[in-house]
C-alpha cells in the first residue's frame, strides 16, 4: 500500500498496525525525519521522499492507494490522479479523505467563526502573527 503525503505518519501507523506493508511517501524531508524516528520499529515500513504529484514509483506496483489532505493543495491534479492510476495494480483501490478546506461549507465557516472568537478571548502565547496573516493571505487567494 502507498500512502501519499504521509506528514508525520498518524495515518501510517493506523495501516500499518491492520497489517499493510507500506510505503509512506512525503517530499517535506523535516516531517519524514519524524515519521521515521516515530516508527523506527515497524518492518513491513518503508519511507519515500517524493513528490506526490510525480511519485516516479513504477507502473502497477500498489494495490492500494491512500491520501488524507493532500488533493485540496495539489497544482495539478489531473496529472497527479493519471500517476496514481499508473501506479495501481488493475483493481487496485485509491482511497482519497479529504476535504476543500479553502471554500468551508456553512458548518465549516461557523466552526472557524467560533474558533477566531475563542482566539480572541483566549488568545495564545505562542502564537505567530506572521504566519497567520500569510496563512489567512493564502486562504483567500
Ligand atoms: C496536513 S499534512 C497531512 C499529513 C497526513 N496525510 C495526515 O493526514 O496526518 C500534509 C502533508 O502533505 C505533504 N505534502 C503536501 N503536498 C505534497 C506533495 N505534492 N508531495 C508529497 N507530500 C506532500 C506535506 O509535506 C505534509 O506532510
Amino acid at each position: 500500500m502507498l500512502e501519499l503525503a504521509c506528514g508525520t505518519g498518524e495515518i501510517t501507523q493506523l495501516v500499518h498496525n491492520l497489517g499493510h506493508e507500506v510505503t509512506a511517501l512525503d517530499f517535506f524531508e523535516a516531517m519524514l525525519v519524524v515519521a521515521k524516528a516515530k516508527h523506527a520499529d515497524k518492518t513491513r515500513l518503508r519511507f519515500l521522499h517524493a513528490d506526490a504529484g510525480q511519485t516516479m514509483e513504477p507502473d502497477g506496483s500498489y494495490d492500494a492507494i491512500l491520501c488524507r489532505c493532500l488533493v485540496w493543495t495539489l497544482t495539478d491534479p489531473a496529472e497527479a490522479f493519471d500517476d496514481w492510476f499508473r501506479i495501481l495494480r488493475p483493481g487496485g483501490r485509491l482511497l482519497i479523505y479529504d476535504g476543500d478546506w479553502a471554500k468551508p461549507c456553512p458548518s465549516g465557516r461557523w466552526a472557524a467563526q467560533i474558533l477566531e472568537t475563542w482566539e480572541k478571548l483566549l488568545p495564545d502565547p505562542n502564537h505567530d502573527a506572521a504566519m497567520g496573516d500569510l496563512h489567512g493571505h493564502i486562504m483567500k487567494s
